[in-house]
């Protein structure tokens, strides 16, 4: 592949949050996962496992424990400063969202892993951490790209990973205490064609060459500018609808 085609592919990969409940074959869930394989791991530890979960009362159960934790964040956002606040519009169609997907994919980390990265790390937790993470991440990204290939939405559903729907989730599918959740994609055929551009930073304002100083980055007006943009932008997407308004749009797909 060359560049042009690669960058071309690279574009392509976007975040669709409506699917279609039609099933997807078996081997696109395989193709997908033995691309993650292959994604780089610090001290190539591979510290990944894959659930995937067909079972519509497994997938329902999920469902409602990121709802419930969706419900406390949203009074949450309510102390956000008010410069950032987006106000929280319904869904435009809350039948279609990633509950809807026929396939969910757990990734998981195995902790275990974390004693065979050098040992100046295992000591250092921060560090011991982002690698494991960084791998977990790089192999997400690998799933997201075949699936991509594949023709498949895919949504990342984090919230799955924070402690409560975590725990429930892990003890519904009888994770043992060492594997822990890291992320979850939602799996299934689009059930619209992306058209929203996407929102993105200007390229000559992220390289920098050798010496920086503080004039060689953006002010702090210009990234809370972003900041505004991109979170209208982001709940816009998130509405599921195509947003024709959506403020500040610049590049591709
Ligand atoms: C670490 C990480 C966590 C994310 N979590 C969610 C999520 O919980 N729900 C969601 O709908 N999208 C999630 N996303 C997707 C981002 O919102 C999306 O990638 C971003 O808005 C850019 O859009 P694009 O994927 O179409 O390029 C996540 C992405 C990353 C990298």
């Amino acid at each position: 592949m060359d560049y042009v085609n690669f960058l071309d592919f690279i574009k392509n990969r976007r975040t669709i949050r409506r699917f279609k409940p039609d099933p997807i074959p078996d081997d696109y869930v395989e193709k997908i996962i033995e691309a993650a394989r292959w994604a780089p791991s610090g001290f190539n530890m591979q510290p990944w496992e894959f659930v995937v979960i067909k079972d519509k009362t497994l997938r329902d159960s999920i469902v409602q424990w990121v709802r419930e934790y969706h419900k406390l964040t949203l009074k949450a956002e309510s102390t956000r400063e008010p410069w950032q606040r987006v106000p929280h519009l319904p869904s435009k169609d809350p039948e279609m969202d990633y509950r809807i997907a026929p396939v969910f994919i757990l990734v998981l980390g195995d902790t275990r892993t974390l004693k065979g990265l050098p040992i100046s790390m295992r000591y250092d937790a921060e560090r011991r951490q982002s690698i494991y993470i960084s791998s977990l991440a790089g192999a997400y990204l690998y799933m997201s790209l075949a699936a991509t290939t594949l023709g498949l939405a895919n949504e990342w559903v984090s919230s799955v990973a924070v402690a409560y729907a975590h725990c429930m989730t892990k003890d519904l599918l009888g994770i043992p205490p060492e594997l822990e959740i890291y992320d979850m994609m939602a799996l299934g055929y689009p059930a619209y064609n992306l058209t929203s551009r996407k929102l993105m930073r200007d390229k000559e304002k992220m390289i920098h060459h050798d010496y920086c100083g503080v004039d060689d980055f953006r002010t702090d007006t210009e990234v809370d500018d972003f900041i505004k943009r991109a979170r209208i932008w982001t709940t816009a997407n998130h509405r599921r609808g195509v947003d024709k308004n959506i403020v500040g749009v610049s590049e591709g797909i």
